[in-house]
């Protein structure tokens, strides 16, 4: 297996990682990941399955979860919209934007200093003042500004390339329009940190809960959502601020040192760091180092570490780049925060599916400047390996800025008596019986699961709360608070109630209804139930990830809607289905992408008697609408095709529904089965392989004359 064809390490795999091995394991997911973007934004058609390739971004979180401090900066959780995007255009970054090598320890600040030494010819007590500054955890956007006018801001892309965003970035009150003062150059490229002030932040997600809306994990994926609006408006009413710190294409000089240029930025109106500073030695820059690591709590931006740079701007151009990243700088990366604190108890969380998952509950403690009072234990399994006990003092990491994780215990502070964690063997909520799975040969499921289905209330309120969520029936104004408080009431317990609530709230006394209750008023209760009016007519695969059928997510949703076009075909063959050997079941097997286990799945939920009564409820309020036809009969139904090369008049999610909608299978590499092979400019090995293998070639113009037929 090539390097880039190896697959994502499962979960069970990170959590065994070394830091050396994880640190490797980021290098190589940011590489194949970065690749598979190019690939998918045009170079060639992606030769890696979407299924794949969420594994390995996923991968890669869960990394950077665990060692928060390795991520790297070309990470692609950090990249502004990683997922290919059509909405913004592209803009070539007259000069590159780089990104830094980093630090982990002392030893490797004195390493740069001594290789910047080596590299210059200089005696090893050469003094080589340097800047430090904190390094901003945000995005970087470069700002091109012609005769003192902004003329565009741009992301940073893969570093080369990056995304128009000029009318988002110009919402930014530290982000001036003209630039400021005396002597400027006729053009400057201003680079810079835009971030989401912590204050604004938690402003922000009290306002989302409020509104029932999704709530941001952190800042900087708060100030990434923000800037790729298209309705301006929105970036503007957030409140993002900015910090300059480098510059790009310059007419002139600005300085002769680093401190100087971004003094001058300063002048030309932007903010700049004010914990920026000039030190002669290592120790100094150590000590600057740590005393903003003293202050990161406390200031209104989230940081990662702090960047040191060579002051003298003659040394760095003689310095210059190694790959993608200056010799003349580096970042000192803090390491993952971690905190001591008592394990009060261990919960049980029930989730939709009836998982069971532990849940520690934490005497509160501040880790990064955040209270950390729960954190997730996972699975029993997991308890056992670190044998954290219930009484244990417990050190706890706030992995990636979000979930926080217990390292282990604190053996010399373990109490006595403490007892290792005993499984729970029923269901916490509704007592009925919790079992380990029986997985493939003798091996146990690590998930613990309440077989009690939807007579257990928790997994009633997580399915209420699946079936409203986004993805699925994505109703306005009703989210996980407000299925939580209206199942609470006992004013939905199912999800037909849900369509019910409006005649509910008629019938009830004035002070009792909606509008006068915590929360509501006569427009957001109005509009909740014309929401709810609306979702009644809803898109079939929708409907059918709705249901919550454990193991069908939004792709097999799609699946069966294109299969079986209508809901009533689907019940009907899902009926019929359960008969095993019967043409419907052989049928439902067929689907490429539905496995044995999913397929037993999904005919257990028809067939579930409990779960048919619950449908013709709520069939009568929704209407599922028919998907479209795949359609059989066009000339290119059946036939299996591959794009590759760049299109130019099609984007490349257009080009595969359109085939799809024609009966097409698209698939993502040549082989004999390949029936057609759409090339565009710069169509390489498999444009090759189609040709040695015979296949069919077409230009896009060829292809749009024949699908048009
Ligand atoms: S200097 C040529 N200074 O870190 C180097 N970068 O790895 C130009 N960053 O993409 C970058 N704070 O998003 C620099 N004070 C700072 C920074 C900083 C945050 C980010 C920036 C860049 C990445 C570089």
């Amino acid at each position: 297996m090539s390097e880039s064809k190896r697959k994502a390490l499962s979960f069970e795999a990170i959590k065994a990682l070394s830091e050396s091995e994880a640190e490797q394991e980021l290098e190589w997911l940011a590489e194949v990941i970065s690749a598979a973007d190019k690939a998918y934004h045009g170079d060639d058609a992606p030769d890696m399955s979407d299924a794949d390739y969420d594994a390995l971004r996923k991968a890669n979180t869960a990394i950077e979860a665990l060692f928060p401090h390795l991520r790297r900066d070309d990470s692609p959780t950090l990249r502004v919209g990683a997922a290919p995007s059509e909405k913004f255009a592209k803009i070539t970054h007259s000069v590159p934007m780089l990104s830094l090598d980093n630090a982990f320890s002392a030893e490797d600040v004195y390493e740069f200093v001594a290789r910047i030494r080596r590299y210059l010819g200089l005696p090893s007590d050469a003094a080589i003042p340097l800047t430090a500054e904190p390094k901003i955890d945000g995005l970087s956007a470069s700002l091109r500004y012609e005769e003192g006018r902004l003329v565009h801001g741009v992301t940073r892309g893969d570093g080369a390339v990056g995304e128009d965003i000029t009318a988002n970035l110009k919402t930014i009150a530290s982000i001036p329009q003209r630039l400021e003062g005396n002597h400027i150059p006729s053009v400057v490229e201003v680079r810079g940190e835009v971030y989401f002030p912590r204050s604004e932040f938690e402003a922000l997600n009290q306002r989302q809960s409020e509104a029932g809306g999704k709530q941001f994990a952190n800042p900087r994926n708060a100030a990434a959502g923000s800037l790729r609006q298209l309705d301006v408006e929105i970036t503007r009413s957030r409140n993002l601020a900015f910090f300059a710190y480098a510059w790009g294409e310059l007419s002139d000089d600005l300085s002769r040192t680093q401190f100087g240029a971004v003094a001058r930025l300063s002048d030309m109106g932007f903010t700049i760091n004010p914990l920026m500073q000039v030190f002669e030695d290592v120790e100094s820059l150590l000590r600057h180092y740590d005393k903003i690591e003293g202050q990161r709590a406390s200031l209104d931006y989230d940081i990662d570490g702090v960047v040191y740079k060579v002051d003298d701007l003659d040394l760095q151009r003689r310095l210059g780049f190694v790959s993608r990243a200056p010799r003349w700088a580096i970042a000192h990366k803090f390491p993952a925060e971690k905190a001591t604190t008592l394990l009060e108890a261990i919960d049980i969380q029930v989730g939709r599916t009836g998982a069971l998952t532990p849940v520690a509950k934490l005497q509160p403690v501040t880790v990064g400047g955040v209270v950390v009072s729960n954190a997730t234990l996972h699975n029993e399994d997991e308890i056992a390996r670190k044998d954290v006990r219930v009484g244990d003092t417990v050190i706890v990491q706030r992995a990636g800025d979000v979930i926080p994780q217990i390292l282990g215990p604190v053996l010399e502070k373990r109490p006595e008596g403490a007892e290792p964690y005993e499984p729970v063997t029923v269901c916490p909520v509704c007592g009925s019986h919790a079992v380990r799975e029986q997985k493939d040969g003798d091996k146990e499921d690590a998930i613990r699961r309440c077989s009690g289905g939807m007579i257990c209330a928790a997994q009633v309120v997580e399915q209420l709360k699946h079936f409203v969520s986004r993805n699925a029936m994505d109703i306005d104004g009703l989210g996980e608070k407000q299925i939580a408080a209206f199942f609470e009431e006992g004013a939905v317990k199912t999800a037909a109630d849900i369509f019910r609530l409006q005649e509910r709230d008629e019938q009830k006394d004035r002070g009792e209804k909606l509008r006068n209750q915590d929360g509501w008023g006569a427009t957001s209760a109005r509009n909740l139930f014309a929401a709810i009016r609306e979702r009644r007519s809803v898109e079939l695969h929708r409907f059918i990830f709705a249901l919550g059928i454990r193991h069908v997510g939004e792709t097999t949703a799609k699946l069966l809607a294109r299969t079986y076009l209508s809901f009533d075909a689907l019940r009907q063959a899902m009926m019929t289905a359960k008969e095993v050997g019967s043409t419907s079941w052989k049928d439902l097997l067929d689907i490429d992408g539905i496995g044995e286990v999913m397929a037993k799945s999904i005919v257990d939920f028809f067939t579930e008697p409990r779960n048919e009564e619950a449908l013709t409820d709520l069939l009568t309020y929704v209407i599922p609408q028919d998907a479209e036809a795949a359609q059989t009969d066009t000339n290119i139904s059946g036939k299996t095709v591959v794009f590759t090369g760049k299109l130019e008049k099609l984007s490349r999610s257009e080009a595969k529904n359109q085939a799809e909608g024609l009966g097409a299978r698209v698939s993502g590499s040549v082989s004999a089965k390949t029936d057609i092979l759409v090339a565009g400019p710069g169509a390489g090995s498999k444009l090759k392989k189609a040709q040695e293998l015979n296949v069919k070639t077409l230009t896009e113009d060829e292809w749009i004359d024949l699908i048009a037929q």
